[in-house]
């Protein structure tokens, strides 16, 4: 009869009911470590899962669910009358004696990455944003995280009610809905939208939906770009985009960015026969800085003569305080060799993953030929939800009331940092994040660890920055309620000042 483990067993399957993953997804992550380092080896009966939930107290379905996945990936054998037993043949992957040995799930993870393509292996490498993390105190929020929307100031109910209406009354017509671009009446919603704030010249027939920026970057390095091709980056610059590009195995060339945008004569000097160049003109990210309008012909006229693709990156134009934003470079583009990026990640709330991409009319075809076999179209449901939301006139209204609100809260912001230190600010009447110029010698990556200390979540902007950069640190104020930012600039200056 096989060994049967009955108690004991919870002392290797500590789970953390706080965590955010969920807790079958950590049962089974133990009882899988535990098999492959042994703790549970071959033929040992698993305790029931009623008894095991009694003794972990947590409920029968969520150790079911452990271990449907643990039988389903082979690290468990369930037969009738026998109960669930560790299986005598792990799956091959992890069969290697190497990784069993100090920290499998470690050593799991370089094995994987010795089968990883060059271009994923580059990819693994690349930064990602941090997390926003919480605080240890009362698991709040840390406040200032820059790119985050006023989520609180959301029309959430109407939201639902916009969805619930779409889901009784049209879901079945939507099911058929077969437009490759995306959902016709939500594209035909963005170009009226977009020709009018944005300066864009576009029909709908130019958009094609996409999920959000990222989705729609990724398709246009595929349809645009070779591996090795050289591509003009922003430095600092999104390490979104940096990423994408990696991952289409572009040859990066780091240019910097001054007081007009883009320097295009570095970039000249660096790399004068350029595939594609990535900009964000209308707010530089993270810079903030708007390229000058002389910038943006040079930069168009330049491309043009030299066949260079610009993918125009046009994230969050929507919120400028004051006077009217300029025009995007797509609507001043003469020679069609701009593609631009739309997002609905900033103007209403980032999990929608709803972006748009506005290309030449002459690569509408390929790009939808291209996205067909990728297969990255986005939902109908959230796309005909917001095309309602857009022709019912909440979208236009949702912007005024964010716009007055971030205004009213940068304003806060720049106040409390001038009162608080003597460091210089830029914050230009646009977007939702400042940058805080640190004096020379402070490291920002310091900076950034110490704000986190105190509950500030500001970003260095050397994580941005391919080459180097002046320490700085972005702070986001969109999201931060007006009473918080005093309190937080208070508590981000004592601790700058403990540097
Ligand atoms: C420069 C820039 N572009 C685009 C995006 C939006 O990305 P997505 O639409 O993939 O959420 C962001 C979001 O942080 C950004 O900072």
């Amino acid at each position: 009869m096989a060994n049967q483990v009955k108690s004991g067993i919870t002392n290797i399957l500590e789970l953390q009911p706080q965590d955010s993953t969920p807790l079958y997804r950590q049962l089974y992550e133990r009882l899988r470590l535990a098999i492959l380092t042994k703790q549970l080896i071959a033929g040992v009966q698993l305790p029931s899962t009623r008894s095991l939930a009694s003794e972990l107290g947590i409920s029968r379905n969520t150790v079911l669910l452990a271990y449907d996945q643990l039988l389903a990936e082979g690290y468990v054998e369930g037969k009738v009358g026998s109960g669930t037993t560790v299986a005598y043949v792990l799956p091959e992957t992890l069969l290697s004696p190497a990784k069993t040995k100090s920290n499998p799930q470690f050593e799991h993870q370089q094995y994987s990455h010795k089968r990883l393509s060059q271009r994923g292996t580059a990819l693994v490498k690349t930064p990602l944003i941090p997390k926003p993390l919480q605080t240890s105190k009362g698991k709040q929020q840390r406040i200032f995280r820059p790119g985050i929307s006023a989520v609180d100031a959301f029309p959430h109910e109407l939201w639902s009610q916009l969805i619930a209406r779409r889901a009784r009354n049209s879901l079945q017509n939507l099911l058929t809905d077969h437009e490759l671009a995306g959902y016709r009446p939500l594209r035909e919603a963005i170009a009226a939208h977009i020709v009018v704030a944005r300066g864009v010249r576009c029909t709908a027939d130019q958009i094609i939906m996409v999920a959000g920026f990222q989705g729609g970057f990724d398709l246009a390095a595929r349809v645009l770009l070779d591996p090795g091709d050289p591509v003009w980056m922003e430095d600092p610059g999104y390490l979104g985009a940096r990423g994408a590009l990696i991952g289409a195995g572009a040859n990066l060339v780091p240019v910097p960015v001054d007081t007009e945008g883009l320097d295009i004569a570095a970039g000249i000097a660096k790399c004068p026969q350029p595939r594609l160049i990535y900009v964000t003109p209308s707010h530089q990210f993270p810079l903030g800085v708007t390229m000058s309008l002389t910038r943006r012909l040079a930069l168009l006229e330049w491309a043009n003569q030299n066949g260079t693709w610009i993918l125009e990156d046009d994230y969050d134009s929507e919120y400028r305080f004051v006077g009217r934003p300029l025009t995007a470079l797509q609507g001043i583009d003469i020679s069609n060799c701009v593609i631009y990026f739309g997002t609905f990640s900033k103007v209403l709330f980032p999990a929608l993953r709803l972006g748009y991409l506005v290309v030449p009319p002459d690569l509408v075809e390929a790009f939808i030929a291209v996205r067909h076999f990728i297969g990255t179209r986005v939902p109908i449901l959230e796309q005909a939800v917001l095309a309602d939301f857009m022709n019912e006139g909440h979208f236009n209204r949702h912007i005024r009331r964010m716009r007055s609100l971030y205004a009213q809260r940068r304003a806060t912001l720049v106040a409390a940092l001038e009162r608080e230190l003597e460091f210089e600010i830029y914050a230009p009447e646009t977007g939702m994040h400042l940058v805080l110029w640190l004096p020379p010698g402070m490291d920002d990556k310091l900076a950034s660890q110490q704000a986190a200390a105190v509950g500030i979540d500001a970003m260095p902007l050397s994580l941005f920055s391919i080459t180097e950069t002046k320490a700085g640190l972005l702070l986001g104020y969109a999201a931060v309620d007006v009473h918080e930012i005093h309190d937080g600039v208070h508590r981000l200056a004592k601790a700058l000042r403990a540097i």
